[in-house]
């Protein structure tokens, strides 16, 4: 609602310093896809997520793939690209398969579960450990890390999961190293960007990147998504006689969701949108789910449709750091889908769902259910 009142009144709102600093709050569709077309403007560098004032700097900024600016930011994306493409992603679909299957088979065995935490996150978890060469015995490990590292628990326990994962990561890079194989990190490893290595804390910073980057939007799109279904039974009903409507049905999901509730960047020079003028070193933030329900881009944005062409959204980002993982995203999303449609299962609501609190990523934290025999 507040979205809506600020894309009608105030679609270049300057919000005030609080506990962080002052930013700019772009709610409309043309302005943010605008932002993220402009990259030598709007830079990433300097951290792509609102931080508190005391937290200081992103340690990445600067060095990861999200964090950089072209020119380095091509280079470096030119390293890993090829393991995203559609080829790419192909070949590990029948891995991708044999995952949802047996998570969903494990949740129809249970009474009830979390379709969160025992279906949605499992998939793109496995499926990134995969890619980045993690051995199958320790996928397991990283999943109940990553879930300590990024869940409800205090600081310090999600400190020292975080300080685990990245542990796990050093040891990795250190045998790619000596034994390279055909995966991500070999490929962070050896890659050169003007004939250099990237540096010991380059190769880390990067895996941490793509680790978090690959299970965590994921799991909650494909969670919030499935709650759609819930709230939505027709749509569900559709999807499930015509399970041809996934590709359309995924990027409605992934519009609806949203779940990157913001991405930042920094003027790098002054800049007039709308007529207010934005400073260089300004923070220019651009709230997706906002951009994806603009009533003059979207018929009827609230209203949510599998059968919904064309879908322009915003919620994988645009332009020169569109997410690198759009093709896995996508494809984890449909096979869980298609996966639950093939066995003959709905999904049914076993309590109230819990939605998480950040200003980061939205979508629900838990969303208790139960799989049952479709009637
Ligand atoms: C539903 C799932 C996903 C959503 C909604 C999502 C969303 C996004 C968005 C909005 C960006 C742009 C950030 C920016 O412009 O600063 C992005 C970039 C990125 N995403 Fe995703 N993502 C998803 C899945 C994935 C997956 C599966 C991976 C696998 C590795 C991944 C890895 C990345 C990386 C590394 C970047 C930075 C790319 C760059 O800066 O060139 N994401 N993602």
């Amino acid at each position: 609602m507040q979205w809506r009142w600020l894309r009608e009144n105030d679609p270049v709102h300057l919000h005030e310093a609080t506990d962080y600093p002052a930013f700019w709050a772009l709610t409309k569709y043309d302005d943010v896809k605008a932002v993220f077309r402009d990259a030598e403007t709007f830079s990433s560098a300097r951290g792509i997520l609102l931080r508190p004032s005391g937290h200081g700097a992103d340690p990445g900024g600067g060095r990861t793939l999200a964090l950089t600016d072209p020119p380095r930011h091509r280079q470096l994306r030119g390293l890993v690209d090829e393991w995203f493409t559609v080829r790419s992603v192909r070949a590990i679909e029948a891995k991708m398969r044999e995952v949802a299957g047996s998570v969903i088979d494990l949740a129809v065995e249970r009474e009830q579960c979390d379709f969160v935490e025992d279906i949605a996150a499992r998939i793109p978890l496995y499926m990134i450990c995969s890619m980045m060469g993690v051995p199958q015995a320790d996928w397991e490990k990283l999943f109940r890390l990553s879930r300590e590292a990024f869940g409800a628990g205090d600081a310090m326990t999600r400190r020292f999961a975080h300080m685990d994962i990245m542990g796990h990561f050093q040891n990795l890079a250190a045998e790619k190293a000596a034994n390279p194989g055909d995966d991500l990190v070999s490929v962070l490893v050896a890659g050169r960007i003007d004939g250099e290595r990237l540096s010991q804390e380059e190769i880390l910073l990067n895996c941490d990147n793509l680790f978090v980057g690959g299970a965590e939007n994921t799991r909650i799109a494909a969670s919030g998504g499935m709650l759609a279904f819930m709230e939505h039974p027709q749509q569900w009903r559709l999807l499930v006689d015509d399970p041809g409507l996934l590709p359309t049905a995924v990027d409605e999901v992934l519009r609806w969701t949203s779940t990157p509730t913001h991405i930042m960047r920094t003027a790098t020079r002054p800049v007039e949108i709308r007529g207010r003028q934005i400073a260089a070193g300004d923070l220019v933030t651009l709230w997706l789910p906002s951009a994806n329900r603009d009533e003059d881009v979207f018929d009827d944005p609230d209203r949510f449709d599998v059968r919904r062409q064309p879908n322009r959204h915003l919620a994988l980002g645009f332009g020169e750091h569109f997410c690198v993982g759009s093709v896995l995203a996508r494809v984890e999303i449909r096979f869980l889908y298609q996966e639950i449609i093939e066995r003959k299962l709905d999904v049914e609501a076993a309590g109230e769902p819990v939605p998480l609190d950040s200003i980061v990523v939205n979508g629900p934290k838990s969303l208790p259910v139960r799989l049952v025999p479709r009637r």
